[in-house]
Order: structure tokens, then sequence, then C-alpha cells
């Protein structure tokens, strides 16, 4: 029998290409980098299923020329990079890579955290550049992490595993706001208190974001947000570019109107904000937030098991459009 043939969009540990060839016909990406739409799309002919990254777009587009294609897997839990009615209108699946990934993710949020309220890039830049040449009582006293206000923007997975960090490893109070209230048990289990996201602003010591990328998480923070803020606070966003407006930080960042961010992912990334590159109270690094061999393993195998699971067993892992 003729296996299905798909297509690897990226870049991916050789073991993920053996297994998919086990059951299909496997054209994969070779370079390190997307492909355009163009491309994509004249790679896609005759192809009836797509292993994909976050990277990779799909929409009305690319999906009119694809007559054959009937899943897309992604290898990320986001997946802002799919169009979801434009495929549920062409008869396209979308599976993502929930779970997998919440814990190791949960980590970074604290190592950036603690980075940036810490100044770990910035002492660090400083010293490599030769110019340790004493002690100093406030040589970069930074702020303290325990024992403050955590305001955590979206509960889900992530953000309970952060809150859970938070509360039992830090002894911080977890505040956070979402869309809907967490039930009673999950709040009392996390040790996590609802509020509003003003009242969240105001009061936070910290404020950290792990909500989904959307039309109406757009600049979830900006000039207007960022002015509510504690001018001793710092912001961490490990959640997606776009949800915060760059442009405000930096302005905010610039004029200390707030102490310090750490950032995983910018708006355009890999492009970053230029004006973000010149103030020395961020920590920056490019979207690794899950990036452990072990988790980036496991985030692939879903992607695998979603494509075996439509193909053969006609029942994909983790359906975002069923
Ligand atoms: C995700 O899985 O969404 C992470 O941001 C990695 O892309």
């Amino acid at each position: 029998m003729t296996k299905p043939a798909i297509l690897i969009c990226r870049a991916i540990f050789p073991e993920v290409v053996e297994q998919l060839s086990q059951h299909f016909t496997v054209e994969s990406n070779q370079a390190d980098a997307s492909w355009s739409t163009e491309e994509l799309q004249q790679r896609l002919q005759g192809k009836v299923g797509a292993f994909m990254t976050g990277t990779d777009k799909v929409n009305a587009a690319l999906l009119s020329g694809c007559p054959d294609l009937k899943i897309c897997a992604n290898m990320s839990v986001g997946y802002n990079n799919f169009d979801l009615p434009a495929m549920t209108a062409a008869g396209v699946l979308g599976t993502n890579a929930p779970d997998v990934l919440t814990e190791t993710t949960a980590d970074f949020g604290f190592a950036l955290l603690m980075a940036t309220a810490r100044r770990v890039t910035e002492s660090e830049h400083f010293l490599r550049a030769g110019k340790w040449t004493h002690w100093r009582y406030d040589l970069f006293a930074g702020a303290e992490v325990h024992g403050t206000t955590l305001g955590i923007i979206g509960m889900g997975r992530i953000g309970q595993a952060i809150a859970r960090r938070a509360a039992l490893g830090f002894g911080m109070q977890v505040i956070y706001h979402n869309r809907s209230r967490l039930d009673a048990a999950t709040e009392d289990s996390i040790k996590a208190r609802f509020v509003g996201k003003e009242e969240l602003l105001k009061t936070a010591d910290h404020v950290m974001l792990v909500l989904p990328y959307s039309a109406s998480s757009h600049h979830t923070i900006g000039a207007a947000e960022l002015a509510l803020m504690k001018p001793t606070a710092t912001l961490i966003n490990l959640a997606r570019g776009g949800i915060v407006d760059d442009a405000a930080l930096a302005e905010a960042l610039r004029t200390q109107r707030i102490a310090a961010a750490g950032l995983d992912v910018f708006e355009g990334e890999p492009s970053v904000n230029p004006a973000l590159l010149t103030v020395p109270n961020v920590v920056l690094t490019p979207h690794i937030a899950s990036a452990t061999i072990g988790t980036r393993r496991a985030m692939a195998a879903l992607a695998v098991d979603n494509l075996v699971g439509f193909f053969l067993h006609h029942k994909p892992v983790t359906a975002l459009n069923p």
C-alpha cells in the first residue's frame, strides 16, 4: 500500500524523521528557516499532512492552493500561526502540543524572573567588559523576589505551574487574572487569588504574562497598563510577541516607569524592536522557554502521535478543531 505523503516543515530530531518515515513518505525541510508561504504551498502539493512549528503560518491564502492537505500538526502549544476558522472551512485539522512543556516553561519563567529582578545579565555584561574593580554596597542591587506579590495574567496550565513554584518555593503571594476564574479547589491548591487586571497591575511586584495570543489579547500590556504598574515592578513576557506593545515597553524601561523586564517573545520576532536593544534594564532571550532537549523531544513526539493517530487510527491526540 502506498504511504501517505507528509511534509516536515523545519529541521527536526533525526529520530522524528525516522519514526514518520515508517508510516509516511516524508519530504523534509533541511534548511534552518521556515519556507515562505509560496514555497510552503508548493511543497505541500500532494501532501496530506504537515509536521509544523509555531513559525509556519497556515491561513486561507496557503490553504487555497493545498487541496490534498488534511492535517497540520504543530510541535508547540501555542497555535497563533494557525487560522483555525480558515482551516475548519478548508477541512484541515490542526493539532498542538500541550502539557509536555508545562513544567519546563514554568521553570524558565522563574529563570527569567530571577535574571530580571536580580539583574543577572546586566551584571555579567559589566564583569565581561572588565568594569568590576571593587565591591560596592549597591552594586547591581536588584528587586526582591521571595515574599513579594506575583501577578500572573493567563492562568492555564503554565500559569498554574508558575503559581505553584511562586507560592511553595518562593513564599510569594500570587494574584492572577484570566478570562475565566478557576474553581475554588484549584485556586486553593495553587494558592492564587483572582483579581481584576487593573488591581493586578497596581499591586503586583512582578507581572508575568502567560496568556495565549489572539486578536483580543493583542497589546494586553501597552502604555496605559505600564502606567498602572509600580515603578519598582518587573514585567515578564513568556507568552507571545504582540501581547506587549514592545515600543511602549521600551519607552517605559528607558524612562524607568517600571524597573525592568524579561522578554522571551517579541512582536515580529525574530526581529526585536531596536529600542529594546538600547535599554540596559531588560533581559532578552530568543523564544527558548520550552527549550530543553527532553521537552523539545516530547513536543515533537506529540506532533508525531497526532499525525500517526489521525492517519492510522482516525484519532489525533490533541485536536484543536475536531
Ligand atoms: C510553544 O509551544 O508555544 C512555545 O512557545 C514554543 O514555540
